[in-house]
């Protein structure tokens, strides 16, 4: 499968921007229709829906789509998907509204989308934590968002009005623009990259392993919101930057932002992010040692497991075990490629570079590079806080 041949999920990258003539027309109508506010999370799902970036949603799951995709990580047309995407609302908003009706959704006083409400149902917060994140303890990041949702689901086909201004606009790539960006580069492969941290050298290696079998590498990291203790989006760019610019060849690695949150869902997530690299024009993605995980809900390589149910995604996976420093290899290795014992490795324990950075010192160089160390330390506090 090349660059040229991949097709966005479902066949046909969505668009759901409307045109400056119906927009103007849509925007007049406004003053008379139901207002719903809207976080800026969801203000990003729909600009990610209405870019073709959650090709084949054209707006928010309705029960159908969402329970099937609870039950059997299918849309109901049985396509994959993994990973509900849903629009809660209070039960005030929902007794303003009925199906067949148009509202809008705004955020902060920005009227983000209309939206054609096509139901209003309710949902069970256990069996949704229980089947997305594998378990219902409020400790899981996921679990504690998906507690704090409110009771009504809202599903309908949205028409983008306005994009929330996002500071790394110079970062903001929609689908068509890394389609077109891996083509003029000729790629014919393209290895995605999902990241939601700054990069040690066992990022760099998963990274460059993969570059050594495609074309092109796509280090496409998530901003957005994030648990507390987890890297700044700003840092994470920053440091990303000072990386490409001193160990990268230039023509062969590229950066643009995804713009949503993290799940934390493991496994669930891992065939998520597939999906939307697919629809960004990637060929591969890489998925290494704990894929969007947290804590020790998920096995190290259950995000490996999980493409084994599905042979119809239409973008290849590349597996990665642990990346570590090794003593007396002299050199980052993997325990594929390495026959020493656990006394000679070192492991990148995010906990320990947290802590070196945390109190202003440069992680060792198997560890980080400098350059990377120094970008980071510029912000008297890297973290989400
Ligand atoms: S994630 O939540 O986005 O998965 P992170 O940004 O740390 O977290 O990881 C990005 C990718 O690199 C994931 O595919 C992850 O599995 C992989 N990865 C991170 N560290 C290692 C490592 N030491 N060895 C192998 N793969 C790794």
């Amino acid at each position: 499968m090349s660059t040229s041949q991949i097709k966005p999920h479902g066949g046909e990258l969505i668009n759901r921007v409307l045109d400056p003539v119906e927009r103007d027309n849509v925007l007049k109508t406004i003053p008379g229709m139901t207002t719903i506010r809207i976080s800026l999370d969801r203000a990003k799902e729909i600009e990610n829906i209405a870019s073709g970036l959650f090709s084949p949603l054209e707006g928010f799951m309705g029960q159908e789509d969402y329970l099937s995709v609870l039950q059997s990580m299918r849309l109901a047309n049985g396509l994959p998907w993994t990973i509900p995407i849903v629009l809660d609302i209070s039960k005030e908003d929902a007794d303003k509204i009925s199906a067949g009706d148009d509202v809008v959704l705004d955020h902060d006083g920005l009227p983000v989308a209309v939206l054609h409400v096509q139901e209003i149902y309710g949902f069970d917060k256990e069996i949704h934590s229980q089947k997305v994140f594998d378990t219902n303890d409020a400790a899981h990041p996921g679990v504690a968002l998906t507690n704090d949702m409110n009771e009504q689901l809202l599903g309908g086909t949205i028409d983008l009005l306005n994009e929330i201004e996002t500071p790394y606009s110079g970062y903001a790539l929609k689908p068509e623009e890394t389609r077109a960006l891996f083509r003029e580069k000729g790629w014919h492969t393209v290895a995605g990259f999902q990241t939601r941290n700054v990069p040690h050298l066992g990022h760099e290696y998963v990274q460059k392993s993969a570059l050594t079998i495609t074309d092109g590498l796509f280090i496409n990291p998530v901003i957005g919101r994030k648990k507390s203790g987890d890297f700044r989006d700003d840092v994470i760019l920053d440091s990303y930057a000072a990386l490409l610019d001193n160990y990268y060849p230039h023509d062969r690695a590229a950066m643009s932002i995804f713009q949503t949150e993290m799940r934390y869902a493991g496994p669930r997530e891992a065939i998520f992010h597939a999906i939307v690299r697919k629809n960004f024009g990637c060929t591969h993605f890489i998925v290494g040692r704990d894929h969007a995980g947290v804590g020790d809900y998920y096995h190290p390589f259950a995000a490996h497991e999980i493409f084994d149910e599905f042979d119809d995604l239409d973008i290849e996976p590349i597996f990665f075990r642990s990346f570590f420093y090794c003593k007396k290899c002299a050199s980052i290795a993997s325990d594929k490629t390495c026959p020493h014992s656990d006394d000679d490795i070192i492991n990148f324990s995010g906990t320990k570079m947290r802590e070196l950075l945390q109190s202003g010192q440069v992680p060792p160089p198997d560890l980080m590079r400098e350059e990377v160390a120094q970008a980071i330390l510029k912000y008297e506090n890297p973290f989400v806080e």
